[in-house]
């Protein structure tokens, strides 16, 4: 088992968009154990390669109560979205920091999985939240950035404060 370090916003790095995985490998099914490993680590429900510093399009999420529901999308894309979820997002790359957001409440994602072969998803609710937001990272998005210019002040007053305290 090995845990990756996960990028802290606002590190430069997680505005890097991801490339596309052109094989999947040993090395792509390594690297997705690994962030397997860091996300239930944390713990949190979902990570993007983007926030371990590996800029390929790959996310892993289990929204499952029991946590052991891990799911792999590989150059995901999300072929159809509908509905409107209000719901609280936090990412682990922005610790302690939760806010309200707009996402779609249903989509069907498309994408490979760990073996390489292409699959359909659909998900509601959180579970498409996170899909979502973890899409958002292979772009270069953190979703503080999707909230208003004032709210992302007053988040990183907050974080530089901290590391402050913590120094
Ligand atoms: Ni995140």
């Amino acid at each position: 088992m090995s845990k990756l370090t996960i990028l802290l916003y606002p590190d430069k790095r997680l505005h890097t968009v991801a490339t596309p995985v052109l094989r999947v490998n040993d090395e792509i099914r390594n690297l997705i154990k690994d962030m397997g490993d860091t996300m239930y680590g944390a713990p949190g429900v979902g990570l993007a390669a983007t926030q371990v510093d590996v800029h390929q399009r790959i996310i892993v999420i289990d929204t499952s109560p029991a946590r052991d529901n891990l799911r792999v999308f590989i150059n995901p894309e999300i072929v159809e979205a509908n509905g409107v979820a209000d719901c609280e997002e936090g990412c682990l790359s922005v610790p302690g920091i939760y806010e309200k957001t707009q996402r779609a409440q249903h989509v069907r994602v498309r994408a490979l999985d760990a073996t390489g072969a292409t699959f359909e998803h659909e998900a509601d609710g959180l579970e498409a939240v996170c899909i979502q937001h973890e899409m958002d990272h292979l772009e270069g998005k953190v979703f503080v950035e999707r909230l208003s210019r004032m709210k992302q002040q007053r988040i990183l007053a907050k974080l530089k404060k901290r590391q402050r305290d913590t120094e």
